[in-house]
């Protein structure tokens, strides 16, 4: 089942949708989404996800409660419940119906909504991953509020995205250039992100090694 929290929000509050967001982009990209981030994975961002996904795997236990947020189509979610033995609480939430409609073969419990006002209480999830999803939206700070909200005091939070820094090949180049003008994200200041996630009281922030485009990070909660 699909729950949708998204049809009562009006474009332009603080922390919904706006019009800067870019849901509507990836409701028409959701069928051919995996071959673009393959390829965007293949040239310019795999490093920081291997990155990201060393963090998650070593955190997982059994008995966690988990949030994929900004899950798309399920890519981390499937390599997630193949750790812990499967055997943890799952919540995917996509701001994109389009998207988390690929992701029925994973259990898990999927809810449309939006990032910057996630439908949960504070300190409910011992895990909170975000995979390439905090450059889609028009407010990256307002969104780490919330991650830092329904995260319970001791877990983590650890987040992938695109970083304005230099890409190593041609076609690295060329991808970054396409999801700009495409519309699909941005490319953030990783220490930026950083210093905010400190300010709204992450107590530890490990940035995880990666180079190119692209970096990765892990916040105690
Ligand atoms: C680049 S995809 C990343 C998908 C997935 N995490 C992965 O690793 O392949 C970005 C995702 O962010 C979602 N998204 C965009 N704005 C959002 C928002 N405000 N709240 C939640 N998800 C959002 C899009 O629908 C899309 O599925």
């Amino acid at each position: 089942m699909i729950v949708n929290l998204l049809d009562d929000i009006p474009h332009g509050a603080t922390g919904q949708m706006t019009p800067f967001d870019h849901q509507a982009i990836y409701d028409k990209a959701a069928d051919g989404y995996g071959r673009s981030h393959d390829r965007w994975l293949r040239h310019a961002g795999g490093e920081a996800q291997c990155a990201f996904e060393g963090a998650v795997t070593a955190l997982l236990q059994p008995g966690m409660r988990v949030i994929d947020v900004a899950c798309g189509t399920g890519t981390v979610a499937r390599r997630l419940r193949k750790g812990a033995g499967g055997a943890f609480n799952l919540t995917l939430l996509d701001a994109s119906a389009a998207m988390l409609d690929h992701c029925s073969d994973i259990t898990a419990t999927r809810v449309v909504g939006c990032m910057k006002n996630l439908p949960f209480p504070d300190n409910t999830f011992d895990l909170l991953t975000c995979a390439w999803g905090i450059e889609t939206v028009d407010d990256p700070a307002k969104a780490l509020a919330e991650f830092m909200r329904v995260s319970r005091p001791g877990g983590h939070i650890c987040i992938v995205h695109c970083a304005d820094r230099p890409a190593h090949s041609l076609l690295g180049r060329a991808l970054r250039h396409r999801i700009t003008t495409s519309g699909r994200g941005r490319f953030l200041n990783h220490d930026l992100l950083s210093r905010q996630a400190a300010m709204i009281g992450a107590k530890r922030i490990q940035t995880l090694h990666c180079t190119g485009p692209a970096a990765a990070m892990l916040l105690h909660v």
